[in-house]
């Protein structure tokens, strides 16, 4: 009895160790990546200024900061300490990611009006200067990529492993163009896997393998960051998706319910909240797998898989 109780008091007192530590985590990773994008993204008053004030309305508007926190931490699994200057390449995977929302949200594409708390570029800015703002947060994150602190051939395979995870073969723009053509279809389940890989996991994977390589890896480690990236970044749009029919737009930040009206393909519209819920978890598990060679060096990496599955925005 006594020691049962035991068991319990510690393995809730090691729980509530490990909330601290992701607490921790996200908002180191959230005050690095915001004082880099700070230092590299040009200030509201440089000339012409309505572009860098529409770069800086949608990228300092709250976002999770998810995918430099991934990167960063995974160049800390494999180094063993925080790489220094390993923030840059954070901050410019949260220019991507940034631009890659105003786009989504313009009226061509799904025309949304709320973005992380506040109107969309478009809307405050007008279309012309938000399609702008877009292509000039990709351009500044390879200007910030070609100046990395780290060896010329890391640096370079770096903007390889990007350019690849945001572009149209199996990236970034591959998945947002399948995904608009999937409007209004019921596609297979191949199909909308390829979607959510793409669009979504391509990005998240990159910026999870590019924190490795930063940090030296070797292709074996690179490989296992790989596969836990993809299994994380598929599960983190599952939830994406979950979460636009199960909260509202007040608790996102972002228009709830807009993939029901616009009949997007989705995991719930397809499977079912509880069962699109069921696979994000299996998904985690599979992630965790991959990681499993790396012992308890990978706690903070699967505390933050767990945290991007049961996140509520
Ligand atoms: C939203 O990404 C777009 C998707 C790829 C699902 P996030 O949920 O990471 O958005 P922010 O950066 O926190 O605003
Ligand atoms: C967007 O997916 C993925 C991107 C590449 C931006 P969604 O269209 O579901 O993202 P939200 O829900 O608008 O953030
Ligand atoms: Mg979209
Ligand atoms: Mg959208
Ligand atoms: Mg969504």
């Amino acid at each position: 009895m006594a020691d049962n109780s035991g068991a319990t008091s510690k393995s809730t007192s090691s729980l509530a160790i490990l909330s601290l530590m992701l607490k921790e985590t996200l908002e180191r990773g959230q005050a690095q990546t915001d004082a880099a994008l700070e230092r590299l993204i040009p200030p509201a008053t440089q000339h012409p200024t309505s572009i860098h004030l529409a770069m800086r309305h949608s990228v300092f508007a709250g976002g999770k900061r998810i995918r430099p926190i991934l990167c960063i931490e995974a160049g800390r699994m494999i180094a063993g300490l925080i790489p220094p200057g390993i923030e840059e390449l954070g901050a410019a995977l949260e220019m991507l990611h940034t631009y890659s929302l105003i786009h989504d949200d313009l009226p061509a594409l799904d025309n949304d009006d709320l973005r992380r708390g506040r109107p969309t570029c478009h809307k405050v800015f007008g279309e012309a200067i938000a399609i702008l703002a877009g292509d000039a947060l990709q351009t500044q994150a390879y200007e910030v990529l070609s100046q990395l602190q780290c060896p010329a051939d890391a640096s370079v395979r770096i903007i390889n492993e990007i350019a690849r995870g945001t572009g149209t073969v199996d990236g970034m723009i591959g998945g947002q163009v399948v995904d608009l053509e999937a409007e209004g279809t019921k596609p297979s389940t191949e199909t909308l896997k390829y979607i959510h890989r793409a669009k979504t996991a391509a990005l998240i994977t990159a910026s999870i393998v590019s924190g490795g390589i930063y940090s030296g890896a070797e292709d074996t480690e690179l490989a296992k960051l790989r596969s836990f990236g993809q299994s994380i970044g598929l599960a983190f749009q599952i939830v994406d998706d979950v979460l636009d029919v199960t909260q509202s737009s007040e608790q996102l930040g972002k228009t709830a319910g807009k993939d029901t009206v616009a009949e997007k393909a989705t995991y719930p519209a397809l499977f079912g909240i509880e069962e699109s819920i069921k696979k994000a978890d299996t998904l985690v598990e599979s992630a965790f797998a991959s990681l499993q060679s790396f012992g308890n060096r990978a706690d903070t990496l699967k505390a933050l898989a767990r945290f991007l599955v049961e996140r509520k925005k």
